[in-house]
């Protein structure tokens, strides 16, 4: 499994990288709003301090206009995946961009369905909102569950993103379900490593050392 970071704060994305754990970013237009800085200027950046997948979103709603923007998108750096809305004008982008070799992640998906079409189309990956489901009452996990399935059972190359992650529980949720990708906000990641009592394992060896007067590194 792979953690992506979904987020366009250059800063944690940075922190993610040094830990070794995170192989991928996904952004959304209201991330990348949040830190108030040109789309491609931004995608530039964040793909230079990535190794793996950085998803940029396109804004058009019209086939023609996303094909566009995907190609502008994809010219930005090899390692760029398009964002597309599981939509028809973005199931016809989805698969004139397969045929270009531009990657893609379907996004906004709420459905076994609507995964499964996106993965029919050719999209590189597929992003189930697992919180926006949990907040409508539904079981947002179980929509990665099922989808997982399909996609093994008929072979698709297709990847899951468990997106909309909320809590370190989502995560572990979506590793069990079999989603090959969990991302997430840097506060679930910080989340995911603290636990109390390592903090006071930490404290404990340290004070014990302490009363018995030896020089660390002796
Ligand atoms: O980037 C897509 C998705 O992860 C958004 O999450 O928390 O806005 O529902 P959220």
């Amino acid at each position: 499994m792979r953690l992506f970071l979904d987020t366009a704060d250059v800063e944690e994305i940075r922190k993610g990288v040094e830990l070794g754990v995170i192989s991928g970013v996904t952004t959304n237009p209201s991330l990348v709003a949040r830190v108030k800085r040109p789309l491609k200027e931004v995608v530039r950046e964040i793909c230079a301090l990535v190794p793996g997948p950085v998803s940029a979103e396109v804004l058009a709603r019209d086939t023609a206009g996303m094909v566009e923007e995907a190609r502008q998108l994809a010219a930005i750096a090899p390692n760029v995946v398009v964002k597309i809305p599981i939509t028809e004008e973005g199931l016809r982008a989805v698969k004139a961009l397969a045929g270009e070799g531009i990657a893609t992640n379907v996004t906004l998906v709420f459905s076994p369905n609507q995964a499964l079409l996106a993965a029919l189309a050719g999209a590189t990956y597929v992003s189930p909102f697992v919180g926006r489901l949990d907040d409508v009452g539904a079981d947002g996990m179980e929509v990665v569950r099922t989808t997982v399935s399909i996609f093994r059972q008929y072979g698709f190359s297709t990847q899951v993103i468990a997106a909309s992650i909320r809590h370190p529980m989502h995560v572990v949720a979506a590793a069990q379900a079999g989603a090959p990708v969990a991302t997430l906000p840097y506060g679930v990641l910080m989340q995911m490593l603290r636990h109390p009592l390592t903090d006071v394992g930490i404290e404990r060896f340290l004070a014990d050392w302490a009363k018995v007067g030896i020089a660390p590194g002796s």
